[in-house]
């Protein structure tokens, strides 16, 4: 049977994208490679803010989230945590043997600009992790409002994932002094799973350099040191290249601006779908994801009932991650959609919930 991916990820593939993955094989170290590495850098470096080189790993999201703190975390990393994705970082710090912290908000809730101040005042910490969209529970925190805190604390690396944000909204890396930022390439690029793109700031990259234990394959002074050459430290997923010069040259043509004002359009849209057949945001008001939509299961619907209607009809939403599964429903709207696809989903969902009773 085949549907379209509603979920927060892996999300729909164009056929474009899929076709430039097709291309023939090249060699990671010939001149052909190096042109298409460093075709990449200006878009990506848009999308991230930022002037640094913005490095290719052939990993998921998970691999850099890991490697980077054994790049940069010599005393203690403290976990900013509200969902999933950010409690799970604080448990894969500790797997690493690393001392960590965890400033934990209930699932939901944005980190809390003050609470963040108030735990890096007391010391110790010389980096953190932060999770800017929870995709897990929908819920956005103010990148900004935490950015010019950590500015407070120049000792502190700030890692910070926007693996479910990058091209949906701005990110100005640079601006706000992040450090390391990342993101995955099967959420808002609209890629495949299996690459994470990711870029470093000149501070972080100095105190890898200084960690005796940071490994080899997610060496962030390796990835500097290929980087400056158009390559890759290990052979990359090279359809996965291809694929993400494909969606840059997309990305560039729709105009970036509007790529922006798109996804927040179809977020919007989304929401006001679910408010009019009254469910409610589970996220604190204002702190909402512009690049899926997390409702509380309000209505008490039989989600997995629903969902079996909706892929009948081609389509795919999720019926809540870990502990909220039952409790809310996601629905992307990253990546390629548009006005007319929402509404062909949300037409589905409608016929769907009219089937089941609901
Ligand atoms: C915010 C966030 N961080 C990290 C991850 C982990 O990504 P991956 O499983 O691709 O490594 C996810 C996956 O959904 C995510 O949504």
């Amino acid at each position: 049977m085949s549907y379209k991916l509603f979920i927060p990820g892996p999300i729909a593939v164009s056929d474009k994208t899929l076709r430039a993955m097709a291309r023939p094989m090249i060699g990671h170290r010939s001149g052909d490679f190096i042109s298409l590495y460093r075709s990449l850098q200006p878009g990506l470096q848009s999308l991230f803010g930022t002037r640094n080189g913005v490095f290719l790993s052939t990993s998921s999201a998970w691999g850099v989230m890991e490697g980077a703190l054994r790049n940069v975390v010599r005393r203690k990393v403290l976990c900013c945590m509200n969902g999933a994705f950010s409690d799970k970082w604080l448990d894969v710090a500790r797997r690493c043997g690393l001392e960590a912290h965890g400033l934990q908000a209930e699932w939901g809730q944005p980190v809390d600009p003050a609470a963040l101040r108030a735990e890096l005042a007391k010391g110790g910490y010389d980096a953190v992790t932060i999770i800017h969209n929870e995709t897990s529970c929908g819920c956005m925190s103010d990148l900004p409002a935490l950015a010019a805190v950590l500015r407070e604390f120049p000792d502190v690396i700030s890692i910070v994932d926007t693996v479910s944000s990058l091209s949906a909204l701005p990110i100005e890396q640079d601006a706000l002094g992040l450090d390391i930022v990342l993101a995955g390439s099967q959420k808002a690029l609209a890629l495949p799973p299996g690459m994470a793109v990711f870029s470093v700031s000149a501070r972080a990259l100095a105190r890898a350099a200084t960690a005796p234990a940071r490994g080899y394959y997610f060496d962030l002074v390796e990835f500097q040191k290929n980087h400056e050459g158009g390559m890759t430290p290990s052979t990359p997923v090279i359809p996965l290249i291809y694929a993400l010069q494909s969606k840059l040259e997309d990305i560039a043509a729709e105009g970036i601006e509007a790529r922006f004002a798109r996804h927040a359009r179809l977020n919007r849209l989304v929401r006001e779908w679910g408010f009019a057949r009254g469910f409610k945001l589970f996220p604190q008001e204002g702190f909402g994801s512009v690049s899926l939509n997390c409702f509380a299961n309000t209505r008490g619907i039989d989600l997995l009932a629903l969902n079996t209607k909706l892929k009948a009809r081609g389509f795919l939403i999720d019926g809540g991650y870990g502990k909220l599964k039952g409790k809310t429903f996601r629905i992307s709207n990253m990546g390629d959609e548009t006005e007319a696809t929402m509404h062909e989903l949300l037409a589905a969902l409608d016929a769907s919930l009219k089937e089941i009773g609901a």
